[in-house]
């Protein structure tokens, strides 16, 4: 199926203006800069090195993913994300775009491809369940938007806190509780990962890896260490010798409460609230 650049410029906008042509020109250097790195940490560390990059339309990150793969990278992480905030686009016309992405891969590169998703899906599990079909070898669930906020003094726009909180995870352990049995690629989770406990959170319901960024802003790489104790101690006590051991072992279709990923109201809570759990 070849991808409709014509559309997805119409929806971005076309290059031919200044602006346009400049934050081309920087995201080239960018690029350079990028490139270099990933060589450098080849040649620096003994794992896998996944390279991440945003794709702002279908065709763009070709060239990109081509010299990414050329500078030596394992494997290459897609962010997509188009905002659906055009009444003239609906939700067909949009995944549409995802698709075209995710089908296309593997004729441009070899290395494994995963896309990071939003969840501005209407359908969001037929979609991705679709998505899984392609030749994408994962989907991380779910990226983390810069987004808005006000701020009340000057009455002004302003971005709002860039890092997640632990709570965040709740997001990825639901869709991938979901979806995990049901999809034919790897799952990965990302938002709202802070400790270890939260990476065998996920593992539970199925995620065959979890993405750590926040945490490692605010706590410096060398808190990956604590993660992982935390890991072992918790196998260590369960007995479990590997993740493979309890992947999946609360997802949707394996879990004794399998309502609970799907239940959305609060009200049960509050017609049995007690102050004392709060
Ligand atoms: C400082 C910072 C910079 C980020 N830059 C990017 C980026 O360039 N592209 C992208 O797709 N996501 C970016 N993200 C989003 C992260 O990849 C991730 O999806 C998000 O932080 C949620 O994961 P976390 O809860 O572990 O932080 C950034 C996040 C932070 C905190």
């Amino acid at each position: 199926m070849e991808v409709n650049a014509e559309r997805v410029n119409n929806m971005y906008g076309s290059f031919d203006n200044v602006e346009d042509y400049v934050s081309f020109y920087t995201r080239k250097h960018n690029l350079d800069e990028y490139l270099n790195l990933i060589k450098e940490t080849k040649e620096a560390i003994d794992i896998p090195v996944i390279a991440s990059i945003n794709c702002i339309t279908p065709d763009e990150w070709v060239e990109f993913a081509r010299k990414i793969e050329k500078a030596g990278a394992d494997g290459l992480e897609l962010n997509m994300f188009i905002m659906p905030n055009d009444p003239k686009f609906d939700g067909p016309t949009i995944e549409k775009i995802y698709f075209d992405v995710a089908e296309n891969i593997q004729k441009h590169i070899q290395i494994p491809v995963a896309l990071k998703l939003g969840t501005y899906f209407s359908g969001l599990a037929k979609t991705f369940i679709e998505l899984s079909k392609s030749d994408l070898s994962a989907m991380v669930l779910f990226n983390r938007f810069y987004s808005p906020d006000i701020n009340l003094e000057k009455e002004e726009i302003q971005a709002t806190h860039i890092f997640s909180n632990p709570e965040d995870v709740s997001n990825s352990l639901r869709w991938i509780g979901i979806l995990s049995d049901q999809v034919d690629c790897d799952l990965a989770a990302s938002t709202g990962v802070h400790d270890g406990n939260a990476v065998i959170k996920n593992i539970l319901v199925g995620a065959q890896a979890t993405q750590v960024v926040s945490a490692i802003y605010r706590n410096s790489s060398s808190f990956i260490k604590n993660m992982l104790m935390q890991i072992e101690d918790w196998m260590k006590k369960k007995g479990y010798e590997k993740l493979d051991d309890f992947r999946g072992k609360l997802s949707q279709a394996r879990a004794t409460q399998p309502m609970m990923f799907e239940r959305a109201q609060f009200m049960k809570y509050y017609s049995n609230f007690d102050d004392s759990e709060y």
